[in-house]
Order: structure tokens, then C-alpha cells, then sequence
């Protein structure tokens, strides 16, 4: 697997990050424990996860992987915001919160530090002044390395930059958004800012939740059994998402190019985001050591230009204002130099 570079930062991360939300949920400990032996066997470094993944286990089983093992060779990203208990305040970016949050995380995970450590999402009751003078605390006690943040607008993001560059507090180097063939509103307004901004992209989701594996052929309505989709209670949700033609196109062109090139439909929908303007790694997700085997042959080859074309067609999305032609062509024309 080949290196990029984490934003603006000087870290060096794997170009695809393994994410952990299936770690003590649909993975056991001992598939967990495989499924991390064999990403860093094939070259892997960036782990994420988050303090509500499995209620906390996900980074238990982080933390018993890495006893023993090289801290200083893992990039280690968690979360925090999320409830992590019933109490008022086991929840949000608060001062008394984050620093909770961030302790038990470093329990869990049995190290002192983390590397990236990512505001899970928008906090509307804390002022943003109290949660980045934390997360700025917290870096220069060496608790954490880095800030991220996930599932912001771009609108926030920027807000919150701004903020710190006004104190000199660390700024947020990197972006957790949904983001996959399927997922591209994230186009709109936070790529282009990430772009302007030297934001790293970490996409979570990238297959859709194995939508883009293409194993739902039978629609989502009859699942294969021992899958996201199968095992769900909420099949209906499933059914909006995907019961479209949009979606059907993606799948389908997805088993064209994986028959002209010769590889799966996952590898393809993967190779597609890796090579997309400011994405760093994306964030896979695997139950079995099988699907891990399989998403990580999407490095070392790249899509040739047709095939690549072909599905950023298939999954365009309608764009009205401001987001349309007419509003793109406002933006780059300039009849001065005509
Ligand atoms: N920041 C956030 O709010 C947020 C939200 C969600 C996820 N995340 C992060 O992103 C990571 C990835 O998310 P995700 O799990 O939704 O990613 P994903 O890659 O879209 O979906 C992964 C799921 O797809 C199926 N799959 C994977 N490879 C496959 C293959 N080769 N063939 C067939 N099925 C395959 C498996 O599900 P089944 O076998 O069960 O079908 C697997 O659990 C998470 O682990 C987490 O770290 C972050």
C-alpha cells in the first residue's frame, strides 16, 4: 500500500485506513485480531474507530491488539460526542465531556496518546470557543497528536478553522464524511473546501455499507442472510436509500468494469474513490478476513480513463443551484481576459 501524506500534517498514513465499527459487533475478537494482523501485513498503518463503536469494545480490542506492539508504527484515530452513558452530560463537545471521553478512550485503548483524535459530529448546545480551546488543550498535554473532525457542513468546518487560526490553537486537519459512488453530495460544497483548505478526506463508507460489493442483486428487500442489510430490522431504510434507479445504474456499471478489468465490483467502487480529488484514505469496514483480502487488492493498479468516466456518469447526481452548470460556469468565468 502506498503513503500519503494526513493534510497539512507531516504523518504519513496508508492509503486505505481500516476502519473498526465492525470490531465486537459482527467481528469477534479473534477475526478482529486477524483482520488488523493481516492490514498491517499488507502495509496498512491507520486505524480508526470511536468511543461508541460496540459500546466501547472496538477500541478494547484496539487496545489488546496493540500490548506489545510498535505504538509508534500505528496511526491511531478515534471519536468523541457521541452518548457514552445516560448521564446529562455522558454526551457533546463540552470541556467536562471531551476530557472524560478522551481518558476512557486511552484506558480502553491502553496507550497515552491517540493520533487523531475526531470531533464525531456537530455539537449545537457547546460553544465552538469551548470544545477547540479543549482540543487544544488536550494536544499540547500530549494527550492527543492531532484534530479531526467528522460529519461537519462545510459551513461549520470553516467556522471552526477560522476560530483557531484567530487564537493560534491547533487547527482540524482532517474530514470524516460519507462519501462512496453512491455518496456524493459530500461534492457539493465539502470536497472543494477541503481542496482549498489542504483537508484530508477520509471517506467513511465507501461501499456504501457493501451496497457497492454488489451482493444485494436481488434488491434490499430479500437480502442475503449474514449481511448489513440482512441481519437489519430496518429493511425500509435500506429500501429508500437504494430502490432507485441511480443506484441500480452504479451497481450495474460497477459489474462492468469489474468484468472488463478483471476485478470486483468492491475493488472498482474503491479504486474510483482512492483516485479522487483530495480523498487520502479511504475508511473500509469488513466483517470477514475474506472481504478484508478482497478490498485491499483495490491498491496497486488504477482505473484507466473510459472506465472511470463511465461511473462518475452512472452516479452523477442532479445538481441544482447553486451547485449546477450555469452556477459552476459564474464561478470560473471571467470575460475580462476573453
Ligand atoms: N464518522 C462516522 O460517522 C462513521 C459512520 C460509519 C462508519 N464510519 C467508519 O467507517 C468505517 C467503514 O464504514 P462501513 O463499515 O460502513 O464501510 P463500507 O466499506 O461501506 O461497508 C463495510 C461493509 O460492507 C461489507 N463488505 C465489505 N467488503 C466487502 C466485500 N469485499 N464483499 C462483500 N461485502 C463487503 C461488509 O458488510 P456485511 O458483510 O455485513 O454485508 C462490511 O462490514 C467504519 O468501520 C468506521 O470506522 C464512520
Amino acid at each position: 500500500m502506498k503513503l500519503r501524506k494526513l493534510g497539512r500534517s507531516g504523518v504519513l498514513v496508508s492509503e486505505l485506513c481500516l476502519g473498526t465499527m465492525t470490531f465486537g459487533w459482527q467481528a469477534d475478537l479473534t477475526t478482529s485480531h486477524r483482520i488488523l494482523d493481516r492490514f498491517f501485513d499488507a502495509g496498512g498503518n491507520f486505524l480508526d474507530t470511536s468511543n461508541v463503536y460496540s459500546s466501547g469494545k472496538s477500541e478494547e480490542i484496539i487496545g489488546q491488539w496493540m500490548t506489545g506492539r510498535d505504538r509508534a508504527g500505528v496511526v491511531l484515530a478515534t471519536k468523541a460526542r457521541f452518548r457514552t452513558a445516560e448521564g446529562a452530560n455522558d454526551v457533546g463537545l463540552s470541556r467536562k465531556h471531551l476530557w472524560h471521553a478522551v481518558r476512557e478512550s486511552l484506558r480502553r485503548l491502553q496507550t497515552d496518546y491517540i493520533d487523531l483524535l475526531q470531533v464525531h459530529a456537530w455539537d449545537p448546545l457547546t460553544p465552538l470557543e469551548e470544545t477547540y480551546g479543549t482540543l487544544h488543550r488536550l494536544t499540547e498535554d500530549g494527550l492527543i497528536r492531532y484534530v479531526g473532525v467528522s460529519n461537519y457542513r462545510a459551513w461549520q468546518f470553516e467556522k471552526a478553522l477560522q476560530l483557531c487560526r484567530s487564537r493560534g490553537w491547533h487547527e482540524p486537519i482532517s474530514l470524516q464524511p460519507q462519501y462512496s459512488l453512491y455518496a456524493r453530495a459530500t461534492e457539493f460544497e465539502l470536497i472543494p473546501m477541503c481542496l482549498a483548505e489542504s483537508i484530508a478526506v477520509l471517506p467513511w463508507s465507501p461501499l456504501a455499507g457493501g451496497y457497492l460489493s454488489g451482493k444485494y442483486r436481488d434488491g434490499v428487500r430479500s437480502p442475503p442472510a449474514g449481511t448489513r442489510i440482512g441481519d437489519s430490522k430496518d429493511v425500509e431504510f435500506y429500501a429508500g436509500r437504494f430502490e432507485n434507479e441511480r443506484a441500480e445504474r452504479i451497481v450495474k456499471t460497477l459489474h462492468e468494469v469489474g468484468t472488463e478489468t478483471g476485478k470486483t465490483p468492491a475493488q472498482v467502487a474503491l479504486s474510483w474513490l482512492l483516485a479522487r480529488p483530495a480523498v487520502t484514505a479511504p475508511i473500509i469496514g469488513a466483517r470477514t478476513l475474506d472481504q478484508l483480502t478482497e478490498d485491499l487488492g483495490a491498491t496497486g493498479w488504477s482505473l484507466a480513463e473510459g472506465p472511470t468516466a463511465a461511473l462518475t456518469r452512472a452516479s452523477d447526481l442532479y445538481a441544482t443551484y447553486p451547485y449546477d452548470q450555469r452556477a459552476e460556469d459564474q464561478q470560473t468565468s471571467d470575460r475580462r481576459l476573453a
